[in-house]
């Protein structure tokens, strides 16, 4: 099922070069599977013509509140009486001004004033110039709409249209859906403090070589992805992986096991759950040799000797905060063959009441996957399904199972 399918959202264009961007937005909005009804100031339609949004929306664009279109003749009223959200981006600093004293003079300041406050949530996307977004009467502003109800999004840093460079670039129009998506979750993990780690780690040998594993990380970061969208603080302490990282989350980057460790147990005190989902190198090097190992002409390739990593899932598992569920612990198994039998066998290793099993082999380095959730009852299946419906399914089934507060 698509991310947005049956949401209707009035998007409002104010006056920016960050118009140009609405556009690409509108048609995220619709290939999520929202239907989206375009609002534009006048100031908008200097940068960006009514035919554009009107083609990709599929709708009919509004700009002013005399529009003789609808039936009644109440834009302002009938645009927001069947919407799901109302998103304002750009949001201009001149609007986010109306908006903060309820000025209404024309139809996107009159059609935000006017919308159903407990019904349709304001989210805004503010874009303007650098000192206009410092200056402390937008900074106020802000402040203001904020305590409305509003929900303001960040703004980005870099070139702006000016020429200038600084915050005040409306975040791309990827960011923004996110943003959206996120909205309509429920917000089943607010107060948690979620820890994840993902991808493989890299154990050296010498300063250019390395052992590390096909992990992709990708499972890991749709999960810290799923954690926040749900509410949560998330810090996602990443094995080497090239992943953006999900927005709101906390990233540690980390290279070995032992780093990886090291960044869990820093975080272990304040979080309520841990996911383990990296995969962790099993034996590290003993001695890495700082200088590169050359090739001696002998023929005879050098001996390494190994020694095991620390289990980060186990230690923390076993940790106080763990045996009480203070630190709900959740594992994951990569498994070739006998999936239920070898993971209910390694919950039981490391003691965690919740092991989520996939078939290794199936899943590395793709974008969906099949998870069977092993417990003290027995199991279920998440059919397969991309990793981030399935990171939400289970972040859903874990909200559940710390507030029933059951080791299940
Ligand atoms: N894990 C960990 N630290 C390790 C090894 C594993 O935290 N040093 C975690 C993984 O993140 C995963 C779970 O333990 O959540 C299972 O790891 P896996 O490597 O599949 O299990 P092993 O115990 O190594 O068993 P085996 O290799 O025999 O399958």
């Amino acid at each position: 099922m698509k991310d947005l399918a049956g949401k209707h959202i009035v998007l409002g264009l104010s006056g920016g070069v960050a118009c140009y961007k609405s556009a690409e937005l509108c048609r995220l909005f619709v290939k999520a599977g929202a239907s989206v009804q375009v609002v534009m100031s006048a100031a908008a339609q200097q940068f960006i013509t009514p035919v554009t949004m009107q083609a990709l929306s599929q709708h009919t664009v509004y700009g002013s509140q005399w529009d003789a279109r609808v039936p009644n003749n109440m834009a302002h009223i009938q645009l927001t009486r069947q919407a799901d959200l109302c998103v304002i981006a750009p949001a201009s600093a001149d609007l986010i001004a109306k908006l903060a004293h309820g000025m209404a003079d024309d139809l996107l300041s009159l059609m935000c004033l006017a919308r159903p406050i407990d019904r349709v949530p304001l989210m805004l996307a503010p874009a303007m110039n650098k000192e206009m977004w410092q200056h402390p009467a937008t900074q106020r502003n802000l402040k203001q709409v904020a305590l409305d109800g509003a929900q303001v999004l960040g703004v980005g840093c870099g070139e702006q249209a000016c020429g200038e460079s600084g915050d005040g670039r409306m975040l791309e129009p990827a960011e923004i859906l996110d943003e959206v998506i996120a909205m309509f979750v429920p917000k089943v993990l607010k107060g948690q403090h979620v820890l994840v780690t993902a991808g493989p780690t890299f154990e050296a040998i010498d300063p250019v070589r390395g052992i590390t594993n096909l992990s992709s990380g990708k499972m890991g970061f749709a999960i810290a992805r799923a954690a926040t969208e749900a509410g949560a603080t998330v810090t996602l302490v990443a094995g080497p992986v090239n992943l953006p990282t999900p927005r709101g989350v906390h990233r540690v980057d980390v290279k070995s096991a032992l780093n990886m460790l090291d960044a869990v147990e820093n975080k272990a005190s304040v979080a309520n759950v841990f996911i383990a989902t990296a995969a962790v190198a099993d034996w590290r090097p003993v001695n890495a040799s700082d200088r590169k190992i050359k090739k001696d002409g002998s023929g005879q390739p050098p001996a390494l000797a190994f020694v095991e990593n620390p289990d980060i899932l186990a230690r923390l598992a076993q940790s106080p905060r763990g045996l009480s569920q203070e630190l709900y612990c959740v594992g994951f198994a990569a498994e070739s063959h006998d999936l239920l039998v070898n993971a209910q066998a390694k919950r039981l290793r490391k003691g965690v009441p919740l092991l989520i099993g996939n078939i290794g082999p199936d899943t590395f380095g793709q974008d969906d996957n099949a998870l069977l959730l092993v417990d003290e009852t027995g199991a279920r299946e998440l059919s397969r399904d991309t990793k981030l419906s399935l990171a939400r399914k289970l972040i859903a089934d874990i909200a559940i199972r710390i507030s029933a507060g059951v080791q299940k």
